[in-house]
């Protein structure tokens, strides 16, 4: 019994942590059928592009330039259509990046903000 009440507790604190860690990341809230055009765009325009507009590297500026931009760091994984988990552009707005700091730099984006990104790559990264 003594040892049901000790593994209740492990399991509840590991839920704890978890939930705690990743609340920051999560405020948002889940969304579907996201446009490119009238709901990403505006947040790389409003937030990225004064420092990934023309340089080479990562471009922000339309959704051609951002699909044909290769990283520094990530390379051609910066948006894998589908995969949200696996693209460096995701790495890089959420905590703990696996490169550099976080972006955008100096700031972070809304929960919102990083839901509606997840959502359009996770339905394919579509130019919609
Ligand atoms: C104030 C300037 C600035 C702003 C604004 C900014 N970035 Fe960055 N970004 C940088 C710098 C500098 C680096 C390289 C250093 C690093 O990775 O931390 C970088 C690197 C990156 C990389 C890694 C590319 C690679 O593979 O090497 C990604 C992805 C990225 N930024 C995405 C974004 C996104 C998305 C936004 C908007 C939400 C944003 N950045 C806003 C300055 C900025």
């Amino acid at each position: 019994m003594k040892k049901n009440i000790l593994f209740l507790c492990v399991l509840v604190s590991l839920f704890g942590n978890n939930c705690m860690n990743s609340a920051e990341d999560v405020t948002g809230s889940e969304q579907n059928n996201v446009s490119y055009s009238t709901q990403v765009q505006p947040i790389f325009s409003s937030r990225c592009t004064s420092c990934h507009g023309t340089n080479g590297g990562l471009n922000l500026s339309s959704y051609s330039s951002l699909m044909n931009s290769v990283g520094n760091s990530y390379g051609t994984t910066l948006v894998v259509a589908g995969d949200a988990d696996a693209s460096g552009l995701v790495d890089k707005i959420e905590a703990n990046p696996q490169f550099g700091s976080r972006m955008p730099q100096g700031g972070t984006l809304t929960g919102d903000q990083i839901q509606t990104i997840k959502a359009w790559i996770n339905e394919g990264a579509l130019d919609n």
